[in-house]
């Protein structure tokens, strides 16, 4: 069966994080689990390139939109490598074929009626790439990510989306499993009932998109090209036989999956597109819940973010994806802590699996030379023996359930982990270190060394989807070739060859000694930037920001309560102070100039969305302005009145 799974292309404004990196994570598991079931996969990944919000990153870092998406997308696309990530395509939406995809359905969508030329009038967040009702304003601000949003009064070409609302509504009714989880199902079927107001699809103000066929002075909406990418990647409006039947095999996707702020996009406009254009419609859509770190959605504009290559380095890839797959149901949100990923680590990997792969292994090189012995007869249908077997059997078919048709991966894990489990208890009841010091019960012991490198082997072919490098080498220790990933079709208990020789064992999960103090500051870690995207010292005139950069940071009066100097620091100052709203701790290097009860009940201007740092153990919460000339002494910013605290400063 073909299977063609698709993750959302990523806007190139900023290197990718951990978010990023898990809904590609996602896609890949399941791209390597349908492989193993014996589809035909095309995985699909890539970067969306077009739009006002990368013109504008590009201009501010001082260079072309090209030479700007190349760089980043080239950090994402190396990204993916490093996290083995086995797409077989990777889409840019600035290359050629998807310039003819995306003008191609546009014509194909006028000619069936359903574009016009009007004004648009209103709002528009670039941030989000959305345009955002009036009534839908929050505070004047974008309602999903908080940003300023801008007003636009320009000619627009609109999509008839409103013309689709009966086809939309019959087709979720029709088909439960179009969209889930049903939260989200529930929430787009309400959207849609509330009415459809026609989309405006162009635009007309910039120039970094792909130009509207016939009328090039407007450029297509972001979102109209970057969905199109689906269809590019698979041959549609290439030309030559190969292409057309590429899209005729893996044409409609099977799995489009993202994370939830844009299934709108994926479950509403998408498929209407695709109406009105006569083309198929994809036959799954699922929105994945939000990696959350310190209660916040974890994001570029809020720099709460976790560079995966900072837990890669020192827990391996395999650790990362195991740990975001188990972490994260599907569906909800998770939080990100090194707490947990520590304990996960030490305990699930290095612990359970990696003490169950080399016990398995060590103990038949040690008692039989590395071979892998016939289970005996008269041992081998015991309780425990059968128990063992029959209960992975029932594993390998709820993972593959798991795996291939609900992506539950936790889940999924869930029952390997307790496989893991089993077969370490069999170990520890068969006792195989006590049976081997009696000549008499060779027999059982070529029975529980056999049963345990059978779980192993299983264990092994199960974990490939969420740990390649793990599951390859625990062929490797098991005698298997390394290349040889086990196919599930025939995966069953009992189906390890006698007198297989073992590779080597080697350790699999080393545990990690260090403390989580230690590990803390990993994720505050800013990605290395890549290069060429430094920007330089003095910013060239053409590289001022807007008002609203300068409006993303929140400065606020707030008010010393107390104070404190932080031990063993000469510079450093613990402030509680009072934001009018809450009180919070925050950390400044003013020791060396300032006493810390003169502070007390004085007002000072604190960066107030700043993402929390550790300085000296302590979390602090925001930033103390000052003025800090070069080699010298920090001067506090002072208020000129009385002041009530959390004042914005602007
Ligand atoms: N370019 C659009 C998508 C176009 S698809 C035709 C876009 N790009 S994005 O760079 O903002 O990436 C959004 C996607 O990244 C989310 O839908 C999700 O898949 C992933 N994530 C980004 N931040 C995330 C979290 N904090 N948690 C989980 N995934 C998130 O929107």
């Amino acid at each position: 069966m073909s299977f063609y799974i698709t993750t959302p292309i990523y806007y190139v404004n900023a290197d990718p994080h951990l978010g990023h990196a898990f809904s590609t994570i996602v896609a890949d598991a399941a791209a390597r689990a349908r492989r193993l079931v014996g589809d035909d996969v095309f995985f699909l990944t890539g970067t969306d390139e077009h739009g006002q919000k990368v013109e504008r990153a590009a201009k501010a870092k001082g260079m072309t939109p090209q030479e700007f998406t190349d760089t980043i997308s080239g950090s994402f696309r190396r990204l993916f490598e490093h996290l083995q990530i086995s797409n077989d395509d990777f889409i840019r939406t600035t290359e050629a074929r998807h310039t003819r995809a995306s003008q191609e359905i546009w014509r194909r969508v006028r000619e069936a009626g359903y574009l016009y030329k009007s004004k648009y009038e209103g709002w528009y967040c670039t941030v989000d790439e959305v345009f955002v009702p009036e009534t839908q304003l929050a505070n004047g601000r974008c309602p999903d990510c908080g940003n300023a949003v801008e007003r636009l009064s320009e000619e627009s070409y609109f999509f008839k989306l409103s013309a689709f609302e009966g086809r939309l509504l019959e087709h979720y009714d029709k088909h439960p499993e179009f969209l889930t989880p049903e939260a989200r199902r529930n929430e787009i079927v309400s959207f849609v009932k509330a009415g459809l107001k026609d989309l405006s699809v162009s635009r007309t103000s910039f120039k970094w998109g792909i130009p509207v066929p016939d009328d090039p002075g407007h450029v297509m909406y972001v979102w109209f090209d970057a969905l199109t990418n689906y269809l590019t990647a698979v041959g549609y409006a290439a030309d030559g036989a190969e292409a057309q039947k590429r899209f005729q095999t893996y044409w409609p996707a099977s799995l489009h999956l993202m994370g939830k702020e844009i299934v709108r996009q994926h479950a509403v406009y998408w498929p209407a597109f695709l109406m009105a254009a006569g083309l198929a419609i994809p036959r799954r859509i699922i929105g994945h819940g939000w990696w959350m770190m310190h209660d916040a959605k974890m994001s570029k504009s809020l720099g709460n973010v976790v560079r995966p290559e900072a837990y890669t380095k020192v827990f391996g890839v395999d650790a990362f994806r195991y740990f975001v797959l188990r972490e994260a149901a599907l569906g909800h949100d998770a939080n990100f802590t090194d707490e947990a990923f520590l304990t996960r680590y030490n305990s699930d990997l290095a612990n359970d699996l990696g003490n169950l792969a080399s016990r398995a292994t060590t103990m038949i090189h040690r008692y039989r030379k590395g071979v892998v012995p016939y289970p005996e007869r008269a041992t081998e249908d015991r309780a425990e023996e059968q128990a063992l077997r029959a209960r992975l059997d029932v594993v390998i078919e709820a993972v593959r359930s798991h795996m291939t048709e609900s992506y539950l991966f936790s889940a999924a894990l869930r029952e390997i982990w307790d496989a893991i489990a089993l077969t370490n208890k069999y170990i520890a009841t068969r006792e195989p270190w006590a049976l081997a010091k009696d000549p008499m019960k060779e027999g059982a012991l070529n029975t529980a060394l056999y049963h345990a490198a059978d779980a192993l082997r299983i264990i092994g072919a199960l974990v490939e989807p969420v740990m390649p490098s793990t599951s390859e080498r625990i062929r490797m220790m098991i005698g298997l070739a390394q290349s040889d990933v086990q196919p599930w079709k025939d995966l069953r208990a009992g189906g390890l060859i006698a007198g297989t020789v073992l590779g080597a064992t080697e350790p699999l999960f080393p545990r990690i000694e260090q403390t989580v103090e230690e590990l803390q500051n990993m994720s505050e870690q800013p990605a290395s930037p890549a290069p060429g995207t430094q920007p330089p010292a003095v910013p060239a005139a053409d590289e001022r920001i807007t008002i609203d950069d300068f409006m993303n940071v929140e400065l606020r009066t707030a008010k010393v309560v107390a104070a404190e100097r932080v031990p063993n620091s000469k510079k450093l100052i613990k402030l509680q102070v009072d934001l009018g709203t809450e009180q919070r701790t925050v950390v400044a290097g003013i020791a060396e100039v300032y006493e810390a009860e003169a502070l007390v009940g004085r007002t000072v201007v604190i960066v107030a969305n700043l993402k929390p740092a550790k300085l000296m153990g302590i979390e602090s919460n925001g930033m103390v302005l000052a003025a800090s000339p070069d080699g010298g002494k920090p001067v506090l910013l002072t208020i000129d009145q009385d002041i009530a605290p959390g004042t914005r400063v602007r």
